[in-house]
């Protein structure tokens, strides 16, 4: 049986565990790697469409949700987007920049996962592959692991186990059973950036239009507002507008939908329309697919010609093209959703090191932490920066 004793052992070569892997073992550590997946860097793969959304080129606090927003200021600020795109660069890989600064790979996400193997190799990192981790105790100085090969011990114990979405690709809740086993808080768990499900009853409706996609803004009670496609699906809503929105709303609330984000000013507009005597639905068509407009209309039963608009029904007009409230059922589940929110706390680590406060040791990084990103890229730039952040106090 395997009794190897490592500096540092870190648990998920995902993202950020490949990271700061890396970066322990340039700093002249001896790093075992090691994932109960057959492969690494699963999510990476997929992420993107295949192309992997791997960065932004600008990166704020305000795009992450976090029950303490100042935890993430350290890392972000001291592993910024530019390092990582260096290191894309020095493996000549491709990559393109797309609408609000979001940067993918030209040729695939597999490049980036071959990237990060070439740099494993580099940094003499060990990595395990289909290991499965029974038992993790913390002796006086030392980590102790019951594996599925074998026992190993290590000086200090990174957790990069992600978060609970896609459970397909082998996520697990491993990282937050085991922040609970070492007595440290964890922030309840829920799917984000996740397609949203329209009440049985309307879904006929949604269904009729499925495939369809046009600009809106969404918005929540909580959260801020987000411009952008909005893609209607068999059984309700999704796209980055809805995929964004999707981190603030809770069961029970409203999602409220700006049909027009390209006209400022929708009361003057609709004057305007109506002194120009122009039927609403071919004005609307300019705006939307031809087939929402007819069943928008049908919906709502509206009037094509404003001119029998009383004032008050073209102020409820308004309302209803730029502050359609719906009331989704659900969301589609972690099946579906691209991140987790919630996971370890953060009031419990320590913002520049990831170590936990109570257990020294003990590091946590990536999507485990009670750290979500907003769509853009921004979740890989946590799981880097995070990941850098740690390895550089191990
Ligand atoms: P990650 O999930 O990458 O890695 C965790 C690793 O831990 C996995 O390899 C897993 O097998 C392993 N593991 C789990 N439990 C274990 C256990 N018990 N024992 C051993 N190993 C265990 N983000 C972004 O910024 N841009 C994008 O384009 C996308 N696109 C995207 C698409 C889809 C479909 C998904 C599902 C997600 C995205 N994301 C994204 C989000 C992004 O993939 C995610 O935030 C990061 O991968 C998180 O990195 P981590 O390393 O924390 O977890």
């Amino acid at each position: 049986m395997n009794q190897k004793q490592y500096d540092v052992i870190v648990i998920g070569a995902g993202a950020a565990g490949m990271m700061c892997a890396i970066e322990a073992g340039y700093r002249g550590l001896n790093v075992l790697l090691l994932d109960h997946a057959p492969k690494p860097g699963a999510k990476i793969r997929i992420s993107g469409g295949g192309k992997c959304n791997f960065t932004n080129r600008n990166v704020e606090p305000k795009h992450f949700i976090c029950s303490n927003p100042h935890f993430v200021k350290s890392a972000l600020a001291r592993y910024q987007p530019d390092a990582f795109i260096e290191r894309v660069e020095r493996h000549a890989i491709a990559y393109e920049e797309r609408d609000k600064g979001q940067l993918f790979t030209l040729d695939g996400a597999g490049q980036l996962v071959a990237m990060f193997r070439t740099e494993l190799d580099w940094a003499g990192v060990e990595l395990q592959l289909n290991c499965f981790v029974s038992n993790v105790q913390k002796g006086s100085d030392q980590w102790q692991l019951i594996t599925s090969n074998g026992s190993l011990q290590s000086q200090k114990l990174v957790v990069a186990t992600g978060g609970l979405s896609y459970p397909k690709l082998r996520a697990s809740d491993f990282g937050m059973q085991l922040a609970q086993q070492f007595g440290l808080a964890v922030m309840p768990s829920r799917p984000g950036l996740v397609p949203l499900v329209m009440p049985a009853r309307q879904q006929a409706w949604w269904s009729e239009l499925s495939g369809l996609s046009l600009r809106v803004i969404a918005s929540t009670a909580r959260g801020p507002e987000f411009d952008g496609a909005m893609l209607i699906t068999h059984q309700g809503l999704s796209g980055p507008s809805i995929l964004q929105a999707s981190n603030y709303w809770f069961a029970g609330e409203a999602i409220r939908l700006n049909l027009l984000p390209q006209i400022k000013g929708i009361a003057g507009w609709l004057q305007e329309l109506k002194q120009q005597a122009q039927p609403l639905s071919t004005v609307l068509k300019q705006y939307w697919p031809k087939r929402f407009v007819q069943a928008w209309q049908d919906k709502f039963g509206f009037d094509d010609d404003l001119a029998n608009y009383s004032q008050i029904r073209l102020d409820a007009l308004a309302e209803q093209l730029t502050a359609w409230s719906l009331y989704p059922e659900d969301t589609a589940g972690y099946a579906k959703a691209e991140v987790s929110l919630g996971g370890v706390a953060t009031d419990e680590v320590s913002s520049k090191t990831m170590e936990s406060l109570k257990v020294p040791g003990l590091y946590f990084i990536g999507e485990v932490l009670d750290v979500t990103g907003h769509l853009g890229g921004f979740n890989f730039q946590w799981a880097w920066a995070s990941a850098h952040a740690c390895a550089q106090s191990l």
